[in-house]
């Protein structure tokens, strides 16, 4: 590419409508990395599928993390994927499961287009889905909907259609639908074009399942029952409308839905299409004033992710930023929009598990992982020329609390400017007692694992041992200074002070909470998610 025609404006628009920028959203177990891996398969990024956990397995120790990660069989370190499908460029952006769950994980979903929400088909909608399913309607994410493990047992698709339904309340808009129980899958019925898919197992997946387009008379004839009764859920879903539409899943109303097993293939490719042909490309992004900075616009983007000590022997951190607008070229310099500083972009580089390469360029939608970023924080934007400012990514809902000490009183001036560190970046949230001007913190997060970083860095990174008290609390609303006053009378509460300066009230039961808010409707109780 010549200097001439580096990021012209048709240049940026081409790129971009090229970009699918995703995350996958389920349960642990419901099968986000199998699906992973077969996505990659099908997109040729891999021969064969295996990969992603060999890869895992290789890693070795080489940080504090690393060390903390193979301790505990865990992975912290977020992967973005990226590959070519369809002449397409896929992101796709890992949400981090199981006890590394944090606040990182609701994060990551402020930084795509779409998610792809994996059930298991035996389990339908679980805990750890729905708090990232209503992050994702928050921000009215368009949501397609994956039926996994169809080739066991499990319960019938028309009820988990209903499960959506009435749990969620996201209409499912079936665009595949099974032919054969879960159990005995026989293949699906593609409702756009009436064609029937039927597949055959390959060895546990590892290779692209062999698909067969069937005509309709023949698979009546060969499927027999199966095919009976799935031609009339399909008569039942075309009576209620329950048919694929453009804008009501772009409003996050509505679900395309596609039933499948990762494990043995079948379904991914249909899925992966739609990752293409239905999910939106990147669209311009929503400043801070409310006006949209146009994709050709020169460069912008966003922090939604800091990885500190990466690498131990040179303590350093990685930000992660998602591009919103222009081209983004290594080595350009970026203006750090709340300092206003300069930041040189010579170490850019893709993440993909704990490997590194160096990126070139990048374009709206993709992710950028910028080293030696000490003064970048969650939130913070990046521009050239025209100044522009994203809007702060959310806090999210804290669900466990913990107060916080040194362990050695003599350090408190490091663990001072430890949490005041930990904070900025986006580790834990800090509250306060603003009466009692606070020596010992209450740290909130949605996981433990987030306390658990908090202590391991406060200890290696700031010299300063942490004591970690658990407390009563439960759940936590934020209020004004009206219900305040009167919540700091109640007992079985607590009022604290966020250092965003945000009121929450944190409560020691659920019922405890709801027996409130049902006492005293004019109380100002806000929930939290997505806020
Ligand atoms: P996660 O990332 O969402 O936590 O799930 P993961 O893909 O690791 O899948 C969890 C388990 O479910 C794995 O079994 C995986 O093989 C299985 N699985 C995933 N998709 C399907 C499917 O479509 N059908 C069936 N029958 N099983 C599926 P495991 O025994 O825990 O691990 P492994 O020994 O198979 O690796």
């Amino acid at each position: 590419m010549t200097a001439l025609d580096v990021g012209s404006a048709a240049d940026v628009g081409a790129h971009a409508t090229k970009r699918r920028t995703f995350a996958i959203i389920s349960h642990p177990d419901a099968g986000k990395t199998t699906l992973t891996e077969k996505f990659l398969l099908y997109a040729g990024a891999v021969a064969e599928a295996g990969a992603v956990k060999a890869r895992a397995g290789r890693r070795r120790a080489t940080s504090d993390w690393m060390a903390l990660e193979q301790q505990r069989g865990i992975s912290i370190t977020s992967t973005v994927l990226q590959f070519s499908y369809r002449d397409h460029v896929v992101n796709l952006l890992d949400t981090p499961g199981h006890r590394d769950f944090s606040e990182d994980t609701y994060r990551v979903l402020a930084a795509v287009d779409a998610a792809v929400m994996v059930l298991d088909v035996a389990k339908g909608i679980e805990a750890q889905t729905r708090k990232l399913f209503e992050v994702c309607r928050a921000r009215r994410l368009p949501i397609l909907t994956f039926l996994n493990k169809y080739d066991r047992p499990g319960r019938e698709p028309l009820e988990l259609v209903d499960e959506l339904e009435d749990q969620i309340d996201l209409r499912a808009t079936p665009v595949t639908w099974p032919v054969g129980i879960p159990g005995d899958f026989r293949g699906v019925i593609d409702r756009r074009s009436g064609t029937f898919v039927r597949y055959d197992r390959t060895a546990r997946g590892a290779t692209a399942a062999p698909e067969e387009a069937v005509e309709p008379t023949r698979a009546a004839v060969e499927e027999a029952d199966a095919w009976v009764r799935a031609m009339e859920e399909c008569a039942l879903l075309d009576e209620v409308g329950a048919s694929l539409d453009t804008k009501s899943f772009f409003a996050a109303e509505t679900s395309p839905l596609f039933v499948g097993s990762a494990l043995t293939n079948f379904g991914v490719r249909h899925l992966l299409d739609a990752v293409v042909d239905l999910a939106p490309a990147p669209a311009p992004r929503v400043d801070a004033h409310g006006s949209a900075r146009g994709l050709d616009e020169p460069f912008s983007g966003f922090v939604f992710k800091v990885q500190a000590n990466m690498d131990p022997a040179h303590r350093d951190r990685v930000a992660f930023v998602r591009v919103c607008s222009g081209h983004f070229e290594r080595g350009m310099t970026v203006t750090h929009e709340p300092s206003g500083r300069p930041f040189a972009t010579k170490y850019a580089t893709s993440v993909f598990g704990s490997e590194r390469d160096t990126i070139d360029e990048a374009w709206p939608g993709d992710v950028v992982g910028l080293v030696n970023a000490a003064d970048l924080r969650v939130g913070d934007t990046l521009f050239t020329d025209a100044p522009v400012a994203y809007p702060p990514i959310p806090r999210f809902a804290p669900e466990l609390f913990a107060v916080a000490r040194p362990r050695d009183s003599s350090r408190s001036k490091q663990f001072r400017r430890g949490v005041e560190q930990l904070e900025q970046e986006g580790v834990v949230q800090v509250l306060r007692d603003e009466d009692a001007g606070d020596p010992a913190p209450v740290l909130a997060g949605v996981g433990q694992m987030q306390f658990e970083v908090f202590t391991h860095r406060l200890e290696h990174e700031f010299g300063a041992a942490v004591e970690l008290t658990s407390t009563p609390y439960r759940a936590a609303r934020r209020t004004d200074r009206a219900t305040a006053e009167r919540l700091r009378t109640t007992s079985g509460i607590r009022v604290l002070t966020r250092t965003d300066g945000a009121l929450l009230a944190l409560f020691e039961s659920l019922n405890w909470l709801a027996r409130i808010e049902a006492d005293h409707p004019d109380w100002a109780l806000e929930r939290l998610v997505g806020e």
